[in-house]
């Protein structure tokens, strides 16, 4: 594989691989070995056209743990304002070296567009409503991590799955790995094709409350208020009301359930301060086990030894 651009460019063998090295990296920076000398001379460029906290730091800690050059570049403050195209960007790039373009961009597809027009390899950082391919490996990753497998676990994706990137690479490579997986939202936030279009095993469901009882993971997510028109942005109460995970629905529950957060998250709506910062929470290590995942998609695309 050149490019990292869907959730759906791995198999189980492939995606199974990622998760490994990235528990052998991990190993690793915990034996206070702070930067492998493995990506020394190669040059990684973050590309970033959409705002971003946890991926875009977590791809640079990345590429600096292993050694790389990193160059940062965001669309604020760039000749982008002046009207340059992402292929004129990304050919200026090129002209740097960059072996490596990890993208995050407004508009779906753009990835692929890239890796149509750089030599290096493209890894999709998010692109619009489609894909974020390393969020997914990240959290199967903690899944593993903290309940020992991926398969045969049921995990239900909750809230606004129309506009999430998150949810399409989660149920692509959950299913995957055996996973079975049930997206729950308000029907407005559930795409009508959703089922067929994504994997023939996945389940979807209106009911939150019915749902809680039978499940190892639930992951929230974020409505995202800026891909949607304000008046169909629901009221904060009462979607906690019905979608929310508060205390009290954490509490149906299986014991040994997990809850995740892909953030950005917003405390109140989604989820509780109570829920987001419970034992049961993912969400920190979830952002820790990012770093790990990064450097194995970054070490494996660029056939690090
Ligand atoms: N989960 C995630 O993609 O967060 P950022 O938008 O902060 O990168």
């Amino acid at each position: 594989i050149k490019h990292l651009l869907s959730a759906a460019d791995l198999d189980a063998q492939h995606a199974t691989l990622v998760l490994d090295t990235a528990a052998e990296l991990a190993n690793v920076s915990s034996r206070e070995v702070k930067k492998l000398p493995t990506l020394r001379g190669r040059t990684v460029v973050n590309l970033f056209y959409e705002d971003s906290t946890r991926t875009r730091i977590s791809f640079e800690a990345a590429a600096k743990r292993l050694s790389a050059d990193v160059i940062n570049f965001s669309a604020k403050g760039s000749s982008v304002s002046k009207g340059e195209s992402l292929k004129d960007t990304a050919l200026t790039l090129q002209a740097m070296g960059a072996d490596a373009v990890v993208v995050r961009h407004p508009a779906s597809g753009a990835p692929h567009r890239l890796a149509s027009w750089v030599d290096g390899s493209v890894v999709n950082a998010g692109d619009g409503t489609h894909e974020h391919p390393t969020q997914a490996l990240l959290d199967a990753y903690t899944m593993r991590s903290r309940l020992g497998r991926v398969a045969g676990l049921h995990v239900a994706i909750v809230g606004d799955v129309l506009h999430s990137r998150v949810a399409r690479s989660n149920v692509l490579l959950l299913t995957t790995l055996g996973a079975k997986v049930t997206v729950i939202g308000p029907p407005t936030l559930i795409p009508v094709d959703v089922g067929p279009a994504l994997s023939p095993d996945l389940r979807v469901s209106y009911d939150l409350d019915a749902v809680l009882p039978d499940v190892d993971v639930v992951m929230m997510l974020r409505v995202q208020r800026e891909r949607m028109n304000d008046s169909f942005f629901p009221s904060t109460r009462e979607y906690a009301r019905r979608y929310g995970l508060d205390a009290a629905r954490m509490r149906r529950l299986p014991e040994h359930a997990i809850v995740m957060h892909p953030g950005p998250m917003v405390r109140g709506m989604e989820i509780t301060p109570e829920v987001a910062d419970s034992a049961r929470s993912t969400i920190v290590e979830q952002v820790a086990n990012g770093v790990s995942v990064r450097m194995a998609v970054l070490y494996l695309l660029l056939g690090g030894k």
